[in-house]
């Protein structure tokens, strides 16, 4: 059967690699592709990524997949852009580790005591994840597919039945991130700004801040740089870069990582300057069947943290349709 896929973020390459694996032809259809790395159009270029399960996001057993998935590619090879970092977490709206359901998942798991925690956090902890950098893992993964036959055609679509008549199938997954103004339909889909800086440092840990402010700094593979952000602005889509926001990164950042950015120093230390959007929705991401269409969309910060299980689920679906015969079949 041919399964179409509108988008080639990490959600529509990891469908894609689920389909191929189970014996589907896929076509994907998007506008941006791996290797773009300047158009904001997409959010999959511009993550950190960091690979952190969310105590507080629902489908904890995509992410336990996901999870699985990058470690054994850490492991396994290097050139995919993935690697193992040590993670530290913070909090400042909870107290107690109770919500923190992946730390039986997570390697080398363990509390930070409370004298040791900076200015402001009530909850600490650290263990071992992985980080991607988009600009070798993307291309990875389509490499890996065009070798398996997937085909990609560069295009923008207005619509599921162009989506069809594109790719030549009935079937079709939208994995379109925030989608075109033109595939709307969605009310609740909503961007949601970040910005960040890419500063020089040899720094290989990731800190994350979460609560009352939301402040990390994680480091890119291969670029002798570490991601320092963020801010997370619902519903703002202006792509200037805000020099306030810059200042108040560094500011932040510093006092969650105590020490390791003091010599930082914006006017000569920033390799790149980043706006970039999420792609959110209100009241959380939807991955589900409608007929013939499936919809994986809405991860906003955690398309990385769900990639892997999303496509396969995406593939359960697809396995669902096939099922109920030849109606369906094109
Ligand atoms: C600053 C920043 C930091 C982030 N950090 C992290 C992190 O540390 N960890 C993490 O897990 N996530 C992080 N994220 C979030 C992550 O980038 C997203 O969740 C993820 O990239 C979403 O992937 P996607 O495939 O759904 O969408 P996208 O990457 O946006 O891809 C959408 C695809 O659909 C295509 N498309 C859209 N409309 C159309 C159309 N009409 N026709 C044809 N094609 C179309 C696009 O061209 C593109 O190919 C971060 C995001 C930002 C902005
Ligand atoms: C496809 O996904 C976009 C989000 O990217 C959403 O706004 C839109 O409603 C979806 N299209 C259809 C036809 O369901």
């Amino acid at each position: 059967m041919n399964v179409g896929i509108i988008g080639a973020g990490v959600i529509g390459l990891s469908a894609a690699e689920a389909l191929v694996e189970a014996g589907y032809t896929v076509t994907i259809v998007a506008r941006d592709l791996p290797g773009d790395d300047t158009s904001v159009q997409w959010s999959s270029p511009w993550a950190g990524a960091a690979v952190m399960p969310h105590p507080d996001a629902p489908g904890q057993d995509l992410q336990t997949e996901t999870f699985k998935y990058y470690w054994a590619l850490a492991h396994r090879d290097p050139t995919s852009g993935v690697q193992v970092v040590d993670i530290t977490e913070y909090y400042d709206d909870r107290d107690g580790d109770s919500t923190i359901w992946y730390k039986q998942l997570a390697p080398k798991y363990r509390r930070i005591p409370a004298d040791q925690l900076p200015a402001g956090a009530t909850l600490g902890f650290k263990y071992q994840s992985m980080t991607a950098n988009p600009t070798y893992y993307l291309p990875w993964l389509k490499k890996r597919l065009d070798a398996r036959g997937v085909r990609f055609i560069r295009a923008a679509v207005s619509s599921i039945a162009e989506a069809r008549q594109v790719t030549g199938a009935l079937v079709i997954v939208n994995a379109s991130g925030l989608g075109a103004l033109d595939l709307a339909g969605d009310a609740d889909v909503v961007p949601v700004r970040g910005q960040t800086m890419l500063v020089q440092s040899d720094s290989h840990e990731v800190t994350m801040f979460q609560g009352s402010h939301y402040s990390y700094a994680i480091p890119r593979m291969y670029t002798g740089g570490i991601i320092i952000g963020g801010v997370a602005q619902e519903g703002r889509s202006d792509e200037a870069v805000d020099p306030e926001t810059r200042q108040d990164i560094l500011r932040r950042v510093r006092s969650v990582a105590p020490g390791r950015f003091d010599s930082t120093d914006l006017n000569v230390d920033v390799m790149k300057d980043c706006v970039a959007f999420r792609p959110g929705r209100k009241g959380g991401y939807r991955l589900e069947r409608d007929g013939e269409v499936i919809h994986a969309y809405g991860f906003r910060g955690l398309g990385y943290v769900f990639n892997y299980g999303v496509g396969m689920r995406v593939r359960e679906m697809v396995e669902e349709i096939e099922g109920q015969g030849p109606r369906s079949r094109l």
